[in-house]
């Protein structure tokens, strides 16, 4: 997938504007709160209806105004496509795709693949699970688009069990619910355990260039113990009742990021675990371009942070040998460190922003 255009109205401090992208290479480059993270955050937009840095909307939105209004163009699978959002601070929103209006997120976010790396994700190996499984599920989803609808039916029944629990006298009166809510979880740990499988190679393949010192791999966490969920919940029906919640679910799930026997994040530093991160990311975009399926696009923001120069050259290395059709999107402050990189594209797109005013400029060699 790529982004072919973008309009930007009363977003942020960006001041109305209208960009043409490469379907390779763009970088946006510019002092400190020019405007950088939030070109990429409306990109980002544009494939998820939120944004990656707050779940607040009405943070989105230029101080003096009452919505802000994005207009792409996206080319997926070689079809145009015209997408408008527009979000209010009341928190509506209309969403319109090739003049139909759009209700449902998840075709959005099924059209439009768009992965991020800014400096919110480099906490990731440290955090709770729950950013490691957006980040599974996200992936997941892109593999195979029916997971969602088990996804959310889980979801729904565990609500359901969770309000009977405080009801219920006792675990007869629940087994109705996890007869469904069973194999339902099992497909869909089956999912994510399937994309783990996939993803572990390739993130090996990339940690290991970027680490060679580590001897990193994943292991998925279902969210229970053993293999007989049915089982395990009638057994914690006391507990469970107790919580006043389901212990065992796949709202658990996680993955565990291993340094050898260990868990990565308490021994590596913060500069090992933004390499980490990143593999993790390029891994999924490898995979989702060995597969054959549209490529996200992928922003990264702030390119420069917390990296030395040995690491920001090996991670400039990997994203030269992209693909034709990899469209990617990098923010820096410094210019000089990508140079190279952008030597490497014929047709690569920079672009300068100053105080939320963005100008396209020629990227001469
Ligand atoms: N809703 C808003 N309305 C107006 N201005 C805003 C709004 N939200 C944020 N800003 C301002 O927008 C500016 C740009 O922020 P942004 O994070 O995009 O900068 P940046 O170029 O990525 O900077 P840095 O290099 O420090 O990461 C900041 O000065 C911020 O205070
Ligand atoms: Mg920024």
């Amino acid at each position: 997938m790529q982004i072919q255009s973008l309009s930007i109205q009363n977003f942020r401090n960006l001041q109305p504007l209208r960009l043409h992208f490469s379907p390779q290479l763009n970088i946006i480059y510019g002092d400190n709160a020019a405007g950088k993270t939030s070109i990429l955050e409306s990109l980002f937009i544009l494939g998820h209806g939120r944004s990656f840095r707050t779940s607040r909307h009405s943070k989105l939105i230029h101080h003096e105004q009452d919505s802000f209004t994005l207009y792409g163009e996206l080319n997926a699978y070689n079809v145009l496509h015209r997408l408008g959002i527009q979000r209010f601070r009341n928190n509506d929103v209309k969403m319109r795709l090739d003049q139909e209006p759009l209700t449902k997120l998840s075709d959005l976010v099924a059209l439009a693949p768009i992965q991020v790396l800014a400096p919110e994700h480099y906490e990731l190996l440290t955090k709770g699970p729950s950013g490691r499984r957006k980040l599974l599920d996200w992936g997941v989803f892109h593999v195979e688009h029916s997971f969602l609808k088990r996804w959310q039916s889980c979801h729904r029944l565990i609500l359901q069990r969770n309000k009977l629990l405080k009801t219920s006298r006792n675990y007869q009166e629940l087994s109705v619910w996890d007869q469904q809510l069973v194999p339902l979880s099992e497909q869909v740990s089956h999912y994510r355990q399937q994309y783990i499988d996939l993803l572990t190679p390739l993130f090996k393949q990339i940690a290991g260039k970027f680490l060679p010192e580590v001897k990193l791999s994943l292991a998925f966490y279902q969210g229970w113990q053993g293999n007989d969920l049915a089982a395990l919940l009638k057994e914690q029906y006391n507990k469970d009742k107790r919580l006043g919640y389901t212990q065992s679910t796949i709202q658990k799930a996680d993955i565990k990021i291993m340094s050898g026997k260990k868990l990565a994040a308490d021994y590596l530093s913060r500069g090992q675990q933004k390499l980490v991160t990143t593999a993790l990311k390029l891994a999924q975009l490898s995979l989702a371009q060995q597969r054959g399926q549209q490529y996200p696009v992928f922003l990264l923001d702030d390119i420069g942070a917390e990296l030395d120069e040995k690491h920001q050259r090996m991670l400039l290395d990997f994203l030269a040998q992209q693909p034709e059709n990899q469209q990617i999107f990098i923010t820096c402050v410094h210019l000089d460190p990508l140079k190279s990189l952008l030597n490497r594209y014929n047709n690569a797109k920079l672009f300068h922003v100053e105080h939320g005013a963005v100008t396209a400029i020629e990227a001469s060699k």
